[in-house]
Formats: structure tokens, sequence, C-alpha cells
């Protein structure tokens, strides 16, 4: 019996030993240090994002078995706090021939669909199971937390023929008592709606599109909910997302939105038709997902994207993994005098992450310079708080993950185009892919000559929220590790920084 004890263990620790050998530590180059990225191989769009019992659940399209698209399966992670993540086995993996494409997951609070267990509700997964000839719409459930899943054996729930009717995204409408579920019919860039009492029996309720950016080639990853106007009490709106796999301003795939109502059946646009609003007008935002079921005490609406773009995705120079999730953010909606539009704010929780603190207050662009110098403030990963007063300046913003020799990300406000921009022609590698480098802009206010950002530089990304989150842009760049250096810029005039703020953020990752 001992012996067999101790040959248990020692197999035990051969087997600990060579695992942890194996892991990644977290600490590559290009790794994200507080963004989610899975341990290794390729991951695409968040899936099944939905809170249950104090934890967030991420799911995530995985190919399990190497670092480009194939095999598609639900990859799975935990987290308290959508920044510390934990690992999980793949919840849903390919299997039989049907790839486990995109879609969504809800807790089944009233247990309508039967599936619960001893009281308790079920986690219930719609995923588009895609086969070479079409794809149809599927759920599965958990009564264990998320641990472990079973497929419905009356799949599919919404047989089909199409090749491209996909990414299932099911919420509780309160007022028609009933499970909603959108799909995409991707090449016919329509959204189609159905309605459930059992989240087994889907009926079809209405389609909408095409609208809004065109000419584009499909329609991915749809989702809907209703947020109040914030600066209009009283007033609340429906905002129906659904992504371009093309058409995007900065090229390539992006996320677009439209704001309207809702009835239960039909979602009526109220955005001029063939006008297009983006979610967020840097080069890698796709696949936004909203999480299901945040607690009403909490009352966020918090999104999560995919960081990458479908032109380069499978290019980037990262290993032993490839993609990277955005950092989650809320998303409200405000008046502004060109319309009712989103506004986006990053995750609260981040703040957790802040270390060393750098504040600075009414100082020239070259005085903050010297300051940031002196502190020896470089980093490859900081948040930054800047408020600059553009006086006569032709462009001004900030410089980071820079070199002193010409490598850097610009992140910058142009007065005469009206537009904040992520320039990253020099911000590294950028040859992995023609259609990588380049300047991206959203169109941006600077209210009496002054511009906020609020940005976030995670080693090979920034995020910016300019204008108090008005105006988003997101960016992946490849920096060499040691250009860590960043300031204020100013070109063509005097610009000077109001207020500034920056942090050294730190990894989530545990320091072995
Ligand atoms: C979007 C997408 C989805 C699909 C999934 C497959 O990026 O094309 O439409 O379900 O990726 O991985």
């Amino acid at each position: 019996m001992q012996v067999l004890f101790r040959s248990a263990f020692i197999l035990f620790f051969f087997a600990a030993t060579a695992c942890a050998q194996a892991a990644p530590d977290y600490r590559e180059p290009q790794r994200p240090q507080f963004h989610f990225t899975p341990a290794k191989n390729w991951t695409n769009d968040p899936n099944g994002l939905v809170f249950f019992k104090g934890e967030y659940h991420l799911f995530y399209q995985y190919n399990p078995f190497g670092d480009t698209w194939g095999h598609m399966s639900w990859g799975h992670a935990v987290s308290n706090d959508m920044l510390h993540w934990k690992h999980l086995p793949v919840a849903l993996p390919e299997a039989d021939g049907i790839m486990m494409f995109s879609g969504s997951a809800v807790v089944d609070w009233n247990n309508t669909s039967g599936f619960g267990k001893g009281g308790e509700p079920p986690l219930i997964a719609v995923y588009t199971g895609h086969t070479a000839t079409h794809q149809h719409q599927s759920i599965a459930y958990s009564t264990d937390r998320g641990r472990t899943w079973t497929k419905y054996s009356g799949n599919p729930v919404i047989p089909s023929k199409r090749r491209h009717f996909r990414d299932p995204k099911v919420f509780w409408h309160e007022e028609s008592g009933q499970w909603i579920m959108l799909t995409v019919l991707a090449d016919e860039r329509k959204v189609r709606f159905f309605g459930s009492k059992n989240l087994k029996d889907w009926t079809r309720l209405s389609d909408f599109g095409p609208s809004g950016a065109f000419p584009v080639s499909n329609w991915e990853c749809p989702d809907l909910f209703e947020l109040p106007v914030e600066n209009a009490p009283g007033e609340s709106k429906w905002v129906l997302q659904v992504d371009s796999g093309n058409g995007h301003p900065a090229g390539g795939s992006g996320c677009q939105y439209f704001v309207g109502g809702f009835d239960g059946r039909r979602f009526r646009s109220d955005n001029p038709p063939e006008s297009a609003l983006w979610v967020d007008y840097g080069k890698d935002f796709y696949a936004g997902q909203s999480w299901s079921d945040v607690p009403a005490a909490d009352g966020r609406r918090l999104i999560l994207g995919w960081m990458n773009n479908w032109r380069y995705a499978r290019r980037i120079p990262t290993s032993p993994w490839r993609g990277a999730m955005t950092l989650p953010r809320e998303v409200s909606l405000r008046r502004y005098p060109e319309g009712i539009r989103l506004r986006q704010a990053p995750l609260r929780e981040a703040r957790k992450l802040r270390g060393e603190h750098l504040s600075l207050r009414d100082v020239s662009v070259e005085e903050a310079a010297s300051e940031i110098r002196e502190r020896n403030f470089d980093a490859d990963t900081l948040e930054i708080e800047v408020e600059i007063e553009l006086g006569g300046a032709a462009e001004a913003g900030l410089s980071v993950r820079a070199n002193g020799q010409g490598q850097r990300t610009l992140i910058g406000y142009s007065p005469a185009l009206g537009h904040l921009f992520v320039d990253r022609a020099a911000s590294g590698a950028t040859d992995f892919h023609d259609d990588f480098s380049g300047r991206h802009a959203a169109r941006l206010a600077a209210p009496e000559g002054k511009v906020k950002l609020h940005v976030f530089v995670d080693r090979s990304s920034v995020e910016v929220f300019g204008g108090d989150g008005r105006a988003t842009i997101t960016e992946r760049i490849f920096p060499d590790p040691p250009s860590q250096g960043w300031s204020p810029y100013a070109n063509g005039g005097a610009a000077r920084v109001a207020r500034l703020d920056a942090w050294k953020l730190r990894s989530v990752w545990p320091r072995r």
C-alpha cells in the first residue's frame, strides 16, 4: 500500500513539474499584463459572458491545437474582478465534425428550460454549431457553476440549412415575458430575432437590416441592451450592436451600433439610414459582447471585445498565444449635440492595479517630459489621464512606448481635423502585414481648446478613451521591449498640460 502511495506521489510530482515547466509564465515580451489572453494558442471572439454566484465567466473562441484559427471550441476562464482570470478546461470542444462558433450564456433563474437541479438555476450556453455545409443554433447547460456542460439532446434548437446563420445572443425581455435571441444572417447583413418561453422552442419574430455602413460583406456577433440616457432623466434607448467583417473606417473589421427602440418583437433604429456609428474607431475592437446577469445592485452594462482585426489577426507576432481581449468597459448613453451616442469608461476595478503615481498640474509639454524622465517613470504598463490645452499646436497628445530613436506610438489630437488619433506607423514591428501600420482617427470636439485623454498602455496595446469616453480608439502595437519612454508632445505650436495623472500598473500575473 505504502509503495503504491509513494509511486503515485512520485508520478504526481513529475506530472506537476512537467505541467509547471510547460505552462507559460505570462512574461513573454508582448504578453499583456492585465488584458485577458489564453495561456497558449489562438483566440478570437469573447463568448458566453455571464455573471453567476460571484464569478464573471469569459468563454472565448479557441483553437486548442494551434495559434491560428481552427477547431473552434469554447475556451473558459472565471474571475472575480474581470482582471485576474483563472483558466478552466475547454468548456465546449469541437465534436462530431461540429465546431462551436460564437454565442452567449444566461442564468435561467426561473428554470424555464427545466435543466435546473435541486432548486438551483442552470447556466445555459447558446452557440452556433458550424458544419462544412450549414450553421444552426444549439444549447448546452451546466448545473455546477459552469464547470461541466451537457449538450441538449434536442439540439439544434433552431435548425437551418443556411451557411451563414450564427452568433446567438440571448437575453430575458421582461416586458414581453420571453427570451429573445438575436442571430445574424451574416451574408445578408441582417439581424434575425427569435422569441422563446423555455430556451428550447423558438419562434421567428423579425429581421433588422441591412443598415448602417455600406458596403460591408457580412454581419456578425449581434447584441442588444437597454440603457438610460444619462443626461435626459426618464429617457432610455436600446442599443443594437453588430459587427462587420469589413468596412470599418480604419479598414477591416469593426463593431457598429444603432440606437433605437425594441418592443419585444422588432428593433427600430433612430440612426439616419446609411450612416454608421462605431463602438471604437481603432482597428482592434471586434465581436463586442456585453455581460449577462450583472446584478441589478451593480447595474453596469459591461462590454468586452476581441482586440484584433480579421485583416491581419492570423499574423500578429505573439507566441505561444495569439489574440487578446480588450479591457472590459462600462457603456452608457449620453445626448450630445450630434445625437444620442455611446459613452465608454474603462473598468473601474482596474484602479486596483495602480502602483507608483505621478501628478502634474499646469506645466509645459517640455516640463512634463523632463519631470517624467527625472522620476524614472518609463514603463510598458501605464494608465495616464491627461488634459491638454491645445494652444496654437497643430497636433498635441502623448507619445508612448518610445525608444528615443524614433520608435513610438502617438496618441494625438488635431484641432484642424477635429479628431483624435492613434498613429502606430513607427510603433515597432508593423511589417508582418500591409494593413497594420497607419493612423486611425475618431471625430471628437475639443471644448474650450482642451482635450481629455484616458489611456491604458499594456505592452502590446493602447486603449484610448477621449473626451470623457465619447470616442475610443483601441490598437495593438508591437514595440521593442526596451521602448518604455513616454511623454506629452506637441507639434507646430505650444500646448500645455493642464493636468496629468499617471500610474505604473501592476501585472495581474503573480511573479514566480
Ligand atoms: C466573428 C466570427 C463569428 C463566428 C466566429 C468563428 O469573429 O466570424 O461570426 O461565430 O468568429 O470563430
